[in-house]
């Protein structure tokens, strides 16, 4: 689920925002130095995602240390699904931030991470739904459809979810070739899904009023959903201009 990802990463950009050799050789030939800059400067790359990829095992890894170690509270099956849940959201919101941080700092190399945090947005929302059919209502379809159709928040909880299955699915690099400017078209629900997931967060905690965690949250989404619709129009107007 990498929003955007094949469309935006320049291809003549490595991984660190550097130039590759080959770019580089199309124009000039590139100094020593330049080539080993480029090629050095891509060596964190693999560290780097191998310490993203363990850092956002976290919260997994906490519920099953809790799990095993009885420190799930009085109601366990509540500590699961909050705590999946508000993970899925906090991974939607980094993989919003990835382009605004991107285009703020110029750090090319933010691409390259997008689609691991966004299928582990996915993962959290899979063990979030599975929490919930599993443990909550014990594979009874006939409840969960009901459940469904009954609470709202579940309601726009469940199409959140549904909508991220088919991001999940495209996000190998082969995908993103083979289906071209659809998928760019196909990952701008991930922008839907921010706004659902925040409808479900709110519904949730309206009953309990108790709205900090949502608006705090509501916020974010429409600080980073407000900065891409600012620069789909500046560069709209500069279209323009141009043309
Ligand atoms: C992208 C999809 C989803 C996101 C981002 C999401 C997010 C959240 C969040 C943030 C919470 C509140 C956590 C807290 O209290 O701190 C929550 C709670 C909950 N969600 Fe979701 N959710 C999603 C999908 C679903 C789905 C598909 C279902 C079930 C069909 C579901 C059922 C629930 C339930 C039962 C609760 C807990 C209610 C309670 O404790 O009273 N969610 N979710």
């Amino acid at each position: 689920m990498a929003t955007r990802m094949g469309t935006e990463a320049t291809p003549a950009v490595t991984a660190s925002g550097a130039r590759t050799a080959a770019s580089v050789s199309k124009h000039a030939a590139p100094s020593r130095n330049a080539t080993t800059a480029a090629v050095g400067a891509g060596r964190w790359i693999v560290p780097a995602k191998i310490a993203v990829f363990v850092a956002a095992l976290y919260p997994f890894a906490r519920i099953m240390l809790f799990g095993f170690t009885d420190r799930l509270g009085a109601n366990p099956i509540e500590f699961i699904t909050r705590s999946t849940g508000l993970w899925t959201l906090v991974f939607i919101c980094i993989t919003l931030a990835v382009t605004p941080l991107r285009k703020l700092t110029g750090w090319n190399a933010l691409l390259r991470f997008r689609r691991m945090v966004g299928l582990y947005a996915f993962f959290y929302a899979a063990l979030h739904f599975t929490t919930y059919f599993w443990f909550d209502k014990w594979f009874d379809l006939a409840e969960i459809v009901k459940d469904i159709g009954k609470r709202p928040f579940i309601t726009v909880g469940f199409a959140a979810f549904v909508l991220l299955i088919p991001l999940a699915v495209t996000s190998p690099k082969a995908m993103v070739r083979k289906l071209g400017r659809r998928w760019q078209t196909l990952h701008r629900a991930i922008y839907l899904i921010a706004a659902l997931a925040i409808l479900h967060f709110w519904w949730m905690k309206a009953g309990k009023h108790d709205l900090i965690l949502p608006k705090i949250y509501g916020v974010i989404v429409i600080a980073l959903l407000g900065w891409r619709l600012l620069a789909w129009a500046r560069d709209r107007i500069r279209q323009r201009a141009r043309s």
